[in-house]
């Protein structure tokens, strides 16, 4: 049974292993493996967000709610990431640095397609964009190993895939428009 406080608790001890990711990832997939409990602790999502569950600088464990067919440009993390989905579905394109360019530009290295039950880990320098394929909400939990919020990485624009600092507030900005896409339609 999925219970937030305690899946915080264990991912907070698990920082405490020597291979905090690996454990985090045990940890997530064990949890979305039964998603219909993490439904029920967490309530089925009704609106995009990012919702804290836990936010330190050592860890970051998001609800993370992807709007109908909502697309998040490359960014990086600067720190190993998890990603598990309880409901939905989650398209991940990654990407890598071209070398040596002069505007940072990146190509496209793979891609992952993430259902329900499925989880996947990102290492600390990865480049991915997001989308949500499907026309309703997809819930998934994120959990980093840092701080999510204040951690100095980059995003790429979209149309021209260059390097660009992550602006946080215009990121977030992005789950509220889709909100209101929604509430319009
Ligand atoms: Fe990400």
């Amino acid at each position: 049974m999925f219970d937030k406080d305690s899946f915080v608790s264990q991912c907070k001890n698990a920082l405490t292993e020597t291979d905090d990711h690996t454990a985090v990832r045990g940890l997530v997939e064990r949890a979305v493996s039964d998603p219909s409990s993490v439904l029920r602790e967490l309530g089925d999502p009704t609106r995009a967000g990012v919702n804290k569950l836990y936010h330190s600088p050592e860890l970051t464990v998001l609800n993370l709610v992807w709007g109908p067919q909502m697309t998040l440009m490359p960014h990086n993390h600067s720190m190993w990431t998890v990603v598990g989905i309880y409901t939905g579905r989650e398209d991940n394109i990654f990407w890598r640095k071209i070398k040596d360019d002069a505007n940072g530009r990146i190509e496209a290295a793979g891609a992952k397609a993430l259902s329900v039950g499925e989880t996947t880990p990102l290492g600390h320098d990865i480049i991915h964009s997001v989308t949500n394929p499907i026309p309703r909400l997809t819930g998934a939990l994120h959990v980093y190993g840092g701080d999510f919020f204040a951690a100095h990485r980059s995003e790429w624009d979209a149309e021209h895939l260059t390097e660009h600092p992550y602006d946080v507030e215009k990121n977030l900005a992005l789950f509220e428009k889709s909100n209101a896409t929604r509430d319009a339609a």
